[in-house]
């Protein structure tokens, strides 16, 4: 992060950016981060499809549906956390956002985590968890377990989840999925073991 993309930055939201000129021909607009700035729980995607790309909010298509049902049924709601993507344009066709598309769009980033402060960070898919852990992860096996890590100027909590739309791929890894995000409401003591966002159900 340097002192350019702090200038950048309009509070949370990046209001201008063409650092990556294919990212800047496939989008129809800068997708930001949705949720709370002060949330206990950050979700990283790894950048917006075609639906977030439309509407302009991270995790809003089928993926999105995912992630909504696991947090209800774990008592959290959408709106008290936060979720935004390692890159914040959409890549052309869906691929992977290249290793200098993440660099570029690292600093917003950071910004974010260090503005918002969560207590735990849950990254969704391999880009994100590779991205903000500078290793090689194998989301599968490594799903649930939770690393610190520095990021920026100082360490931070990092929970290893799958993608949500791993579930829609594999039935069988729903299990591992649901497991890691009862972590992330555990890790903050929103869990279904406990605690006043429960009591909605009731
Ligand atoms: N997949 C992601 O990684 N991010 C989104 O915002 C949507 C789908």
């Amino acid at each position: 992060m340097d002192a350019d993309d702090r200038e950048r930055m309009d509070g949370l939201t990046v209001p201008a950016c063409e650092r990556c000129p294919e990212l800047v021909e496939s989008r129809s607009r800068i997708v930001d981060g949705t949720g709370p700035d002060d949330a206990d729980l950050l979700f990283v995607g790894e950048g917006p499809g075609q639906r977030e790309d439309e509407r302009g909010e991270p995790f809003v298509g089928r993926s999105g549906s995912v992630l909504d049902d696991e947090l209800r049924s774990v008592g959290l709601e959408r709106e008290s956390v936060r979720i935004t993507n390692c890159v914040r344009c959409r890549p052309p066709e869906n691929r992977d956002p290249t290793a200098e598309e993440l660099e570029h769009c690292r600093g917003y980033l950071e910004v974010e985590i260090e503005r918002v402060d969560p207590e735990v960070i849950v990254t969704l898919g391999k880009v994100p968890g590779e991205h903000l852990l500078g290793r090689s992860v194998s989301v599968t096996n490594e799903s649930g377990s939770v690393e610190e890590v520095r990021i920026g100027d100082r360490p931070r909590r990092v929970l290893i989840c799958l993608h949500p739309a791993a579930t829609l791929y594999d039935r069988s890894q729903e299990e591992t999925f649901a497991e890691a995000i009862e972590t992330a409401a555990d890790l903050v003591g929103g869990g279904s073991s406990g605690g006043q966002s429960r009591l909605g159900e009731y």
